[in-house]
Formats: structure tokens, sequence, C-alpha cells
């Protein structure tokens, strides 16, 4: 069978452009409306879309009262999806700096007995510096911190959800059996951050434990994705970068002694779909029009942990001597060198600069017609860039139903994506193995 391609719908406010929500062809429901993302995500499944995703950060952004900035918490929005859908994969973003392991993997674990082996947990460490102000207030975790309060976390997660072997429970009313005591163990974790006895408080899941997905970039970030991913998402603004962060990702998993197949990456692409490039063109600059250069601004602050870019005129080109260290910011590494090398790349003005991150924040954006958006995820597929898509419409439903009428048919009649789901979890839909049981 040839090679298929993988596809993720990223949900995000009313669609991926900063300015979506203010556009007049995006959906006029309150973002706190659960029924907004059942749509979405019904919406996707009827397109066969692999799985859905929610992102999260812990903190109200400072600009809530020019930007649609809300949303509902996400592993909460899988419970409701779990049960509106009946195949589509789940992702949801759950942080390891600011949740205690226990309470994560029984979630996780919760939402892939209620969706039938269908969820999946996006890793993050929380870059957001705002985000340590609501928990304990003791400042920022530095970037090494985190990756490393990290690092055990999943060591405790993954033995909380093989905790129970999978044969554990009998429920034989007969002999008054539930479970077999020699079939669940603690796990008795006593590690620098955590002392956690377990074990889960539950059967194992589906799935055996959720899909693990993962988004970091920076070295410690790639370093972690081949440890622990099985779907890893990625920002890029060139096919170049992109082809770069594949083959490095895939060499560290094989350093890792995984097999790099098993490791899906996902750069993400934000599409604007009309039936000529002049029309895609002339709707993008419409929502460009919408957009607010000084939401941008603080956008691009918190990027860069805070650093303070008020003084900067709008339209005289930058230089990498503007921007701080990519290696002294304790936020998202990675992004920032992404932003960096845009502006070294185009030699933009600051003005360009927020132009092009309102997208779809540092994305990959495209402007052009169904076959040219084909053409493009083709080409990446093909050319050692891709395993697949995360698909980041920038006005929703509209792009998303544009994308799925319009380019998903071609997709399919080239062979690159499937007509039917053939499984039934989303380990099947991303051809990914059962992990092992210690019980064998
Ligand atoms: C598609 C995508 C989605 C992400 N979603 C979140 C998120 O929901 N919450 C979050 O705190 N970080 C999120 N991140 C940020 C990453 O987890 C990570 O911090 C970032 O890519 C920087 O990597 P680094 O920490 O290795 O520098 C996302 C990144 C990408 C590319």
């Amino acid at each position: 069978m040839t090679r298929r391609m993988h596809l993720n719908l990223f949900f995000h406010s009313r669609g991926h452009h900063e300015a979506s929500w203010r556009h007049p062809g995006t959906s006029p429901r309150a973002l706190t409306d659960v029924d907004y993302y059942i749509d979405l995500a019904r919406r996707a499944e009827a397109a066969k879309f692999d799985s859905i995703f929610l992102a999260d950060q812990l903190a109200l952004g400072g600009d809530v009262h020019q930007a649609a900035r809300t949303w509902l918490e996400p592993v909460t929005v899988l419970a409701a999806i779990a049960v509106s859908t009946q195949r589509i994969g789940m992702i949801a973003t759950a942080s390891t700096t600011y949740t205690e392991p226990f309470n994560l993997a029984r979630q996780f674990a919760s939402i892939d007995h209620m969706s039938h082996g269908r969820a999946a947990w996006n890793i993050v460490t929380s870059w957001l510096a705002t985000a340590a102000a609501n928990f304990g207030g003791s400042g920022q975790v530095s970037h090494a911190d985190r990756y490393a309060r990290g690092e055990e976390f999943m060591t405790v997660v993954k033995a909380l959800w093989d905790s129970w072997s999978p044969d554990a429970v009998l429920d034989d009313r007969a002999t008054g059996e539930y479970a077999r005591a020699d079939r669940i163990r603690p796990i008795n974790h006593r590690g620098d951050f955590y002392q956690v006895e377990g074990p889960l408080n539950m059967p194992r899941c589906p799935q055996g434990r959720p899909v693990l997905v993962q988004a970091g970039s920076s070295d410690t970030g790639r370093r972690f994705a081949a440890r622990h991913a099985e779907a890893v998402f990625t920002a890029h603004m060139e096919k170049a970068t992109a082809k770069e962060f594949y083959a490095d990702l895939k060499a560290l998993v094989q350093e890792e002694g995984r097999n790099p197949r098993q490791v899906l990456i996902l750069p993400g692409l934000s599409p604007m779909i009309a039936g000529t490039e002049a029309e895609a063109q002339r709707l993008a600059r419409e929502v460009n029009d919408l957009t607010d250069t000084e939401v941008g601004r603080k956008r691009l602050s918190n990027r860069f942990g805070g650093h303070d870019f008020s003084h900067l005129p709008l339209d005289v080109p930058l230089s990498p001597d503007d921007f701080p260290d990519p290696g002294s910011v304790q936020a998202a590494r990675s992004r920032t060198e992404v932003i960096i090398n845009y502006v070294r790349r185009e030699n933009a003005t600051l003005r360009q600069l927020l132009s092009y991150l309102a997208g779809a924040r540092g994305h990959f954006t495209y402007a052009g017609t169904p076959e040219q958006v084909a053409d493009l995820m083709v080409d990446w597929f093909e050319d050692g860039a891709a395993d697949g898509f995360n698909v980041m419409p920038p006005l929703y439903p509209q792009m998303l139903d544009a994308f799925a009428a319009e380019v998903i048919p071609i997709l399919q009649r080239r062979g690159y994506f499937r007509t039917e789901y053939e499984g039934t979890t989303l380990r099947d839909h991303y051809g990914l193995e059962l992990p092992p049981s210690q019980y064998g």
C-alpha cells in the first residue's frame, strides 16, 4: 500500500487567523458553546480526518479586550466530543509543569475509555510566563527545569497507565472476583519531583495509553519528542526548515532506539482556499485588513518572554539584533528562532512580520486553489518534510469546509488519503503499535 498522509484538524478560536473572530464569514457561535466544538469535530469526522486537536494556555491573554482568546478547558471538551462522534481521534493539551501526574493519567485514561480508544495527549511544559503566576506565584519555571520535570512526569504517567494488566478485570459475578490482584501493581515512584505510589484507580485503557503528541522544537524539546512522542506538531515558515526538522527528529528517534515510522511529523499548514489564486489572495488580504498591529506587537512580546518591542517603527526593515538571543528566552524557544530566521531571510519590516504572524502565528500559510494546496501537501509529503499535516483553517468553518470539499477529494483521488476509516482507534488511524504491557 502507498504511504498515506495523516491529517489533524487544529481547533482555534473562529479560525487560525488572528482576526478570524471579526470576519463576517466565521461562525456566529460563542467560543464557550460546546456545540461549536462538537460541530467542527463532526465536520472533520465526515471528511475522515485522523484527529482533532485543542491547544491550551494556563493564563488569560492580556489582549482579550481586542482579541477573541477564550476557550473551554480542552480535556472537558474531549469528553463531549467523545460521546458526539464515533471514529475520529481527539487530542487535548495538558501541562507537565502545572498538573499532577496522577490527575492527568486518570483524566486521559477516562477519555480513552469514553471514546473507545481515540484519546491523545499533547504534552506541553507551558512556555507562557504568565501561567506561572496562576500556580503558586513562584515565578516562571526555566526551560531546562520544565523539561527535567516533564521527563520524570512521563516516567510516572507511563507507569500508571501500565499498572493494570489488560486482563486484570474479571467482573465475574458467579465467583465474586472483580479483578485479579496479581495483575494490578503499585508503581512506588520516588523521584526528585514526584512521589507516587499508584496503581491507577482505573483499568488499563483501550489504547494501552493515550497517543502521545508533542511539539517541542528546541534541542531539549526534540530530544524529549524523540523519547516520548508518537506524533509531533511543528511550525515552519518554509519547506527547507521543515525538511531539516523532519530529518533531525527521525534521526534522534532512531538514536533513542525507536522506530522512526512510529513517530509522525505533522507541520502546521494554514490554507486560504478559493477557485482562483487571485481570489484566495484577495480573501487573505480581506482578513489581514482586520488585524490590529498593537495586538500583534503584544503577542510578539509574549513569544519573547515579555521583551519590549514598543519602540520599533512599523515600516523599517527589522534586524535580528532587534530581538533577544533565543538562547536566553525561557518561553517557546524554537518559535523565536523561526521568527528571527524569517526576519533575516525576508528583510521584513515589523508590519510585515506582524501580518505574517497574524496568519497562523508562525505556521506555514498559503493562499491558492484546491489543486495548488493539494500539490503543496504532496510535495512536502514526498520530499521528506512531513508525514501529514496539522491543518489550521484561517476561518472556521468556511475554510474547513473548503478544505474538506475541495482539497481532500484531490488527495483521495491521488491515493494519498483514506476514503473510509479502516480502524476504530486513533492508533489505527495513525498506524501506531499498542504499547507493550509490563505483564507481557
Ligand atoms: C502546533 C503546536 C501546538 C502547540 N500547542 C501548545 C499548547 O497548547 N500549549 C502550550 O503551552 N504550548 C503549545 N505549543 C508549544 C510547544 O509545546 C513548545 O513549547 C514550543 O513548540 C517550543 O518548543 P521548545 O519548548 O522545545 O522550545 C505548541 C506548539 C505547536 C507547534
